[in-house]
């Protein structure tokens, strides 16, 4: 199967493209980033991509009047790249549904959460305040509602008792890296998908609660 490329936004630190770059570097994921976009010129990632030798692509939100002139800015830049597969990678903005559309299928987003619990923002201390026993995160196939698309891959994690929303967010994260990288991989050998509103893995409809990873 040919290399898929791909198109990684970010707006902040980039851990987790660092985590696909490194997978891509090891041979896990059969596939090259073809560019890592962000809408912040000072977001480390574009650090991260500049030393693994990737374009970067700098689109400030603020030089747009609207969400639509932006995200259309965006699917230009991006579409030079013929990606196969765009992955949000701590992307800040809210993304228009033109430009989700037009990523329909292809489009993957994390968060930190067990999803569909705890969409937006603060999941961490909302997890603790509810008293659960586990917390973890998720990535999903991207639609129109926020954080509400179909899920491809989960890691729950169990909440300790002395357990902070920082020391929870540092165990989430450091599961993000492995089921971002797992979700890219699957998708780049053409395991995963999303066809007709259902995520497909192997050819199996994935239940709601998407492919359930678990660490040994
Ligand atoms: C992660 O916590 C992710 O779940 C959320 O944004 C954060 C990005 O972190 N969507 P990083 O920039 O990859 O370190």
């Amino acid at each position: 199967m040919a290399e898929k490329s791909i198109v990684v936004l970010i707006s902040g630190s980039g851990s987790n493209l660092q985590a696909i770059i490194d997978a891509i570097e090891s041979g896990q994921i059969n596939g090259r980033i073809s560019a890592v976009l962000s809408n912040k010129a000072d977001a480390f990632g574009l650090e991260r991509a500049a030393k693994a030798g990737i374009p970067q692509i700098v689109i400030s939100h603020k030089d747009f009047a609207d969400r639509e002139a932006f995200d259309g800015a965006m699917i230009e830049a991006i579409d030079q790249h013929q990606p196969d597969l765009i992955v949000l990678a701590g992307f800040m903005r809210i993304l228009t549904p033109g430009f989700v559309r037009h990523y329909q299928g292809r489009m993957f987003n994390i968060h930190p959460s067990l999803l569909p619990k705890y969409k937006g923002l603060n999941t961490h201390q909302r997890a603790l305040e509810a008293g659960d026993s586990q917390h973890g995160c998720t990535v999903h196939f991207v639609t129109e509602e926020l954080d509400g698309g179909p899920l491809a891959v989960q890691a729950p994690i169990p909440v300790l008792p002395n357990d902070t929303a920082d020391s929870l967010q540092q165990r989430v994260h450091q599961c993000e890296h492995k089921i971002y990288p797992l979700a890219v991989e699957l998708f780049c050998n053409g395991r995963l998908a999303h066809t007709s509103g259902q995520v497909q893995l192997d050819n199996n409809t994935l239940p709601p609660e998407g492919y359930q990873f678990t660490q040994e």
